[in-house]
């Protein structure tokens, strides 16, 4: 895995799931303050796999932003309200009778906000007998296996990423409503509804180039969506191939956290009529280029 060689760690141990990425750490209690050293060796294992798995955590919300707060500052989702005493923490509830799920498509977090999130934290409350896993995809395999004149040709191209309207026009608030348990918000007015942000980022951690596509692009820059609809559907279609992904299988107290400028994931929705309960964390991040 070019990049992703898992040297040496003394706090942690790593173990890798897929050849694309992901990991699962062992050796870290994530509901203890971690010291500097324990924090910098997970850094390092998240740079190196993209997303990192922890099992048997015993997370509350309070440990959990916490944790999230070593990353950076907290987001606050504009468009879903948090927990009634913690407004940074989403409980995603998908309970029996819903029919969808959040989450249920090829995505990057809060893409269509000028400065998208740079991590998310998701730990398992509750999880189906079956099913309910989380697929992940490695955006700079995706971006490195495309041939020079595509990544030519998308050099300096952006695409426009929408947050509240879904691709049929209706709102998110009222899909959301429909389809998931959870308390919907209309977004603020003075909130951007849409952010153009380049198809190849430079991560600024890594200095890799990754492909910055998801469900979140409806079209590209100064482009009609009609024209834009192939290389769009194109580039989300290629950014998952199976060759780039890992699968992550959930038990109570899992705790996933993976980094939003370089992956892309889609939580499965393979568990009628049962409930799955997870809360998640997202860190802010920064202006992509
Ligand atoms: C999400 O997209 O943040 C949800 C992922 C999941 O529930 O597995």
């Amino acid at each position: 895995m070019d990049g992703m060689s898992n040297s040496a760690y003394r706090y942690i141990q790593t173990h890798r799931i897929a050849g694309a990425l992901g990991a699962e750490i062992s050796g870290v209690n994530l509901a203890e303050p971690l010291a500097l050293e324990v924090l910098a060796e997970i850094r390092r294992a998240l740079l190196e796999n993209l997303v990192i798995f922890f099992r048997d955590q015993d997370m509350t919300p309070e440990r959990m932003l916490r944790f999230a707060r070593n990353w950076g500052e907290i987001h606050r989702h504009p468009y879903i309200a948090g927990m009634p005493d913690y407004p940074d923490v989403l409980e995603l509830n998908k309970k029996a009778s819903d029919k969808r799920n959040f989450g249920g498509d090829w995505h990057t977090d809060q893409m269509f906000a000028p400065k998208p999130a740079m991590g998310t934290m998701l730990w398992a409350k509750q999880v189906p007998a079956a099913g309910g896993d989380t697929l992940f995809a490695n955006m700079y395999l995706a971006y490195e296996s495309l041939s020079d004149g595509m990544k030519a040709l998308i050099s300096d191209v952006r695409g426009m990423c929408v947050g509240d309207k879904k691709k049929s026009g209706a709102s998110r608030a009222a899909v959301n409503a429909a389809t998931i348990s959870m308390t919907t918000l209309e977004p603020p007015p003075d909130m951007p509804r849409e952010s153009a942000h380049p198809l190849v980022r430079t991560h600024p951690e890594t200095g890799r180039k990754s492909l910055y596509i998801g469900g979140h692009v409806h079209y590209l820059e100064n482009m009609t969506r009609e024209e834009s609809a192939p290389l769009v559907e194109y580039l989300y279609e290629h950014s998952h191939r199976p060759e780039f992904t890992c699968r992550f299988r959930w038990q109570q107290g899992s705790l996933a956290f993976w980094d939003n400028r370089c992956t892309q994931h889609f939580a499965i929705n393979d568990y009628p009529a049962e409930t799955r309960i997870m809360h998640r964390v997202t860190v802010c991040g920064d202006t992509p280029y």
